[in-house]
C-alpha cells in the first residue's frame, strides 16, 4: 500500500494554468498525493504561477514569504515539505526564483510538467545527497506534453476545460505570453475527441475548449488535413451526451468563415463569446500589434450579431498603454458604448520586461491609468447590471456547478456565464435545469427552479 502524501496547489492566472494545475494533480495521484485544501503539513506545495502582469509576480513572491513558516514546522517534525513553483514565472525566471528565494526547491515550466514524476524523483534523490533537492526544467521539449498525460479527472463533474492550443505567435508588444508559453501548437483532433468523450463518460456536460489563441487552432484533422477551430468545433457537436460547449480565447484576426458558421449551425455551442480587442484607438492597436483596426473589430461583432443575435459579449481591455492620449481612451469608451459587454476584464497597463512596449519612453502616469481604469470598469459595470436586469422575467438552462453558502442553495451558469443562485436538492449537482430568473445584481441572477427537463442537442 502507497503512503498517502498532502499536497497543496495554488493557481494564479488564466484559465490554461487552471487546466495544467488538475493535469498536475492527475499526474501525481497514483504517486500517493493527494490534494489538500491547506498548506499545514503538505508534503508538496506547487504554487502555478501567472507573469502576465507586475502583480502576479508580486503575489507570488509575498507568498513564498507566507508558506515558509509551514516548511519550517514541518521540518521541525523531521519531515520534508517539497516547494515547486511552476507556471509562467518559472518559465521567464528560472533558476532566479530559487536563488531569491532559497525555500523553493523545484522550477518547472508549463510546457516540462509531464515530467513531475520523473522530477520528484529527481528531487529526492538530491534531497538524500545533499539535504536539499534542486530541480529545474524550463525547456521547451520537443515532445507533446499532451501525450504522456493520463486521462483528466477532475473534481467538478458539470463543466470541465480541455486545453487544444497553446503558445503563441502574435507577439503583441505588451504580452510575455509569446515568451513564457511558447510558440504555436495544436493537438490533434483525434486527442481532443477522446478526452471529450472520456469528460462526458465520466459526467461532464459543459466543455471549455482552450487556447492561449484557439482561434488560431489548426491541428491534425480526422483526414490527416489540417483542420480549422470552426472545424473542430462542428466535430465536438458530434460527442454523444456533450449538452455545452464553449471556447476561450479568441483573437479578431482569425475569424475565419467556419466559425461564424459553427456559431449559426451549432444549436449547443452556448451564446457567449469572449473577443479581446484591448483598445477602441487605431493607434494604440497599431502600437500594440493587435494587426486589426476598431472598426474591423466592430465589423465581426456586428457580422456575428446578425448570425446570432443573442449573442453576449465579453472582451478584455488595456488602458495605459504608452502614448495613450485622452483622445485614444475616449475611443475606447465609445466602442465600449456601441458595442454594450456583459462581462469584461480590464487591466492597467504593466510594463514587462522583455517586451517591445517596455522599451517605449512615453510611458503613461499611474494616477492617469488609475483614473481611466475606473471610468472604464464604471461603464463596463453598469453595461454587465443592464444586461442581468434584463433576463428577469425569462427563463434560462442553468448548469448547477456547486452548493452555495445557505443551505439548500445551489449556484450554476446560464448559457452566457452568468452565476445563477437558487433552490435546489444536492442531487442535481452536474445537471441542466431549466430556471425562472427572479432578480438581477450586477454580478449574478437569482432564480427559482421550473423543470429539471431542459432540451439535449447532443
Ligand atoms: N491571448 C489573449 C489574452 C492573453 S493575456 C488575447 O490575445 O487577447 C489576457 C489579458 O491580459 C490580455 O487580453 C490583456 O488584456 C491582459 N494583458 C496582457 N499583458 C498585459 C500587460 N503587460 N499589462 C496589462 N494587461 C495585460
Ligand atoms: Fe499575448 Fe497577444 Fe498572444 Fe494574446 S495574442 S497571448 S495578448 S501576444
Ligand atoms: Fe498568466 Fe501564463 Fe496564463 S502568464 S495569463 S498564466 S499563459
Amino acid at each position: 500500500m502507497s503512503i498517502i502524501k498532502k499536497l497543496f496547489v495554488k493557481t494564479y492566472g488564466c484559465q490554461m494554468n487552471m487546466y495544467d494545475s488538475d493535469r498536475m494533480i492527475d499526474l501525481l495521484k497514483p504517486l500517493g498525493y493527494q490534494l489538500s485544501d491547506t498548506p499545514e503539513n503538505a508534503d508538496m506545495i506547487i504554487l502555478n504561477t501567472c507573469h502576465i502582469r507586475e502583480k502576479a509576480e508580486h503575489k507570488l513572491y509575498s507568498d513564498i514569504g507566507r508558506l515558509e513558516p509551514y516548511k519550517e514546522a514541518k521540518a521541525a517534525k523531521g519531515e520534508y515539505m517539497i516547494l515547486a513553483v511552476a507556471g509562467c514565472v518559472a518559465q521567464a525566471e528560472g533558476e532566479e526564483i530559487s536563488r531569491r528565494k532559497p525555500v523553493v526547491d523545484m522550477v518547472f515550466g508549463p510546457q516540462s510538467y509531464h515530467k513531475l514524476p520523473e522530477m520528484i524523483a529527481q528531487a529526492h534523490r538530491t534531497l538524500s545527497k545533499n539535504g536539499k533537492p534542486s530541480v529545474l526544467d524550463v525547456d521547451f521539449p520537443t515532445e507533446s506534453k499532451f501525450d504522456s498525460l493520463p486521462a483528466p479527472n477532475p473534481d467538478h463533474k458539470g463543466s470541465a476545460f480541455l486545453s487544444v492550443q497553446e503558445g503563441c505567435d502574435k507577439f503583441c508588444t505588451f504580452c510575455v505570453v509569446p515568451y513564457t508559453r511558447g510558440s504555436e501548437f495544436s493537438r490533434p483532433v483525434a486527442d481532443i475527441l477522446k478526452e471529450a468523450k472520456h469528460l462526458v463518460s465520466i459526467g461532464v456536460k459543459e466543455i471549455t475548449l482552450l487556447g492561449q489563441n484557439v482561434t488560431a487552432y489548426h491541428g491534425v484533422g480526422l483526414d490527416d488535413k489540417e483542420w480549422s477551430m470552426g472545424r473542430l468545433l462542428f466535430a465536438m457537436a458530434e460527442v454523444p451526451g456533450l449538452e455545452r460547449i464553449r471556447y476561450t480565447t479568441s483573437h479578431p484576426q482569425d475569424m475565419h468563415k467556419e466559425l461564424y458558421t459553427a456559431h449559426k449551425d451549432i444549436p449547443h455551442l452556448m451564446p457567449y463569446f469572449h473577443l479581446p480587442v484591448q483598445s477602441g484607438s487605431d493607434k494604440i492597436l497599431k502600437a500594440m500589434n493587435r494587426k486589426h483596426t476598431a472598426a474591423e473589430y466592430r465589423d465581426i461583432i456586428y457580422k456575428l450579431r446578425e448570425i446570432r443575435p443573442d449573442i453576449a459579449l465579453s472582451s478584455d481591455f488595456i488602458v495605459g498603454f504608452p502614448d495613450e492620449t485622452d483622445q485614444d481612451f475616449e475611443d475606447t469608451l465609445q466602442l465600449v458604448r456601441d458595442i454594450k459587454y456583459v462581462q469584461a476584464y480590464s487591466f492597467k497597463y504593466s510594463m514587462r520586461p522583455g517586451t517591445p512596449a517596455a522599451l517605449i519612453h512615453s510611458q503613461v502616469n499611474e494616477d492617469i491609468k488609475d483614473n481611466r481604469l475606473q471610468i472604464l470598469q464604471e461603464l463596463l459595470r453598469e453595461q454587465q447590471l443592464e444586461f442581468n436586469i434584463s433576463m428577469v422575467g425569462k427563463q434560462t438552462t442553468v448548469l448547477l456547478e456547486k452548493e452555495g453558502r445557505h443551505p439548500g442553495q445551489l449556484i450554476g451558469k446560464s448559457p452566457f456565464l452568468q452565476s445563477v443562485y437558487l433552490e435546489a436538492p444536492k442531487r442535481l449537482l452536474g445537471q441542466i435545469v431549466t430556471v425562472e430568473i427572479e432578480g438581477g445584481t450586477q454580478n449574478s441572477l437569482a432564480g427559482k427552479m421550473v423543470t429539471q427537463e431542459h432540451i439535449h442537442y447532443a
